[in-house]
């Protein structure tokens, strides 16, 4: 087992290159299932959900080449299979664009029902399956597979979705782009990522307009085709850094963003009392004084990201005052409270919003990570934290976070990643 070992109370100092998003890398792999010839993927963070998802489109029989460390390049022109029911595919949320790329390419697709992070509520796909069911396609669940089935083509359909989500608007915007016809997707999220996919689909020959807005429209075409893209940078990397900053005090330059994706994050720290400068494709984030108190809630984008909302509800433990955070997109996503408890927090969840109330200091302690974010929230706490803090499950925090220890040691971070092996069962007995 891997754990991070963090000594906290340094401030940080320095500069930080954000990685290729996740979110967009994780449905733009997918996609180039639908590209006959070769899609160059450029800007590629390497992290654990990558990988996985190239494996499973090596083991459906793509020619996958790494060209460098963030690039590869995706041939899927000679995948003869519609069925994805690998038992990797558990590993990860986003192996259910599979659907929407073996629909649009097939006609029909058997996915294995979709893993990923479990914030301790249900993530439905009941919005996809409507959208694909009004697309014409026949769909069942059964045994943990998803089969869908449309006897040729999907049908290009108008879409209402009842809640925003960003599943359901790749997912269906993925069917749509090999479609006969028009798809109209109405309220469609409208993150970044999902502008970087249509970006995706249009360079490759589809035709995708209003993504970035509430009203996606999708001419369906025969055939997409190989060609260059490179990957948006990580809205939500780089809030984290924005948040570590915010809480251990210090200097960085945050390189390599988007700073309007950051607008949601930069205001908030403005308010906690955090110096937020854009310049250029960077983000300069300097805290000296006081943390100061203030409420937020998650939103879909352009609200303040929910992928975000354990992060900055750990640094609002060391604000004047009391705070209130409420989750306006999961049911549930407090579980990591349990374990900021264990640092002498002072936190109290009642329904869907947290009450925070801001302490002195945070003392280092064992930790365990449950989740992605969650586990950059406790990293964040560790480096705040006085003394050590032990944070486990660190395997959830590299599924989406490339090089996050030593991107963290270079800012002056007293953190580090050790293996350490299972304890054998005799010494477990023996223990008493
Ligand atoms: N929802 C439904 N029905 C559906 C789909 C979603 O009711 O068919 C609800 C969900 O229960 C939730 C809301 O809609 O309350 C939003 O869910 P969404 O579909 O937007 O989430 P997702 O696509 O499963 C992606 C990210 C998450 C991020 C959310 C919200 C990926 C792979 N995952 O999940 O990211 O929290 O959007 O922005 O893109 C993460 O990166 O740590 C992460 C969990």
């Amino acid at each position: 087992m891997t754990k991070y070992i963090i000594n906290g109370g340094r401030p940080l100092h320095g500069e930080v290159e954000i990685s290729g998003a996740k979110n967009a890398a994780v449905a733009i792999i997918p996609a180039a299932l639908m590209v006959d010839g070769v899609c160059r993927i450029e800007n590629l963070p390497q992290i654990s959900d990558v990988s996985t998802l190239l494996s499973i489109l090596r083991e459906m029989g793509a020619d996958i080449r790494l060209i460098n460390k963030r690039t590869v390049d995706i041939d899927c022109t000679h995948i003869g299979t519609s069925r994805a029911t690998f038992d990797m595919m558990r590993r990860i949320r986003a192996s259910y664009y599979l659907i929407g790329a073996l629909l649009g390419r097939f006609g029909n697709a058997d996915v294995a029902m979709p893993g990923g992070c479990n914030f301790g509520g249900v993530r439905p796909i009941d919005q996809h399956i409507k959208g694909f069911t009004a697309m014409g396609a026949k769909i069942g669940i059964k045994n943990g597979i998803v089969s869908a089935e449309t006897g040729g083509r999907l049908r290009g359909a108008p879409i209402y979705l009842d809640v925003v989500t960003v599943g359901a608007t790749i997912n269906l915007m993925l069917g749509a782009a090999l479609a006969e016809g028009m798809t109209y997707i109405e309220n469609a999220a409208r993150e970044p990522h999902i502008v970087d996919l249509a970006n995706f689909l249009n360079s490759m020959g589809a035709d995708i307009r209003g993504a970035g807005t509430n009203m996606i429209k999708v001419r369906g075409v025969r055939r997409l085709t190989g060609g260059f893209y490179s990957i948006i940078p990580d809205q939500i990397e780089a809030g984290t850094f924005m948040a570590a900053v915010a809480g251990t005090g210090g200097h960085v330059i945050i390189k390599d963003v988007i700073p309007k994706h950051l607008e949601s994050i930069s205001g908030k720290l403005r308010e906690m009392g955090v110096m937020v400068r854009n310049l250029g494709d960077s983000v300069i984030v300097q805290r000296s004084g006081p943390l100061l108190k203030t409420n937020i809630k998650t939103m879909p984008y352009p609200g303040f990201p929910t992928d975000l909302q354990p992060q900055i509800s750990t640094v609002l433990c060391l604000a004047d005052g009391t705070s209130t955070v409420t989750e306006g997109v999961w049911d549930n996503r407090f579980k990591y409270v349990d374990e900021l408890a264990k640092m002498g927090s002072s936190i109290r969840v009642t329904g869907r919003t947290a009450i925070i109330e801001g302490i002195q200091n945070l003392t280092g302690a064992p930790l365990k990570a449950g989740d992605l974010r969650a586990g950059a929230a406790l990293v964040i706490a560790g480096l705040c934290g006085r003394g050590e803090t032990i944070v486990e499950g660190v395997n959830y925090i590299e599924r989406g976070y490339e090089k996050m220890v030593d991107k963290l040691s270079s800012l002056g971070a007293d953190i580090k990643s050790v293996f350490v092996p299972d304890e054998p069962m005799y010494s477990r007995r023996n223990a008493g």
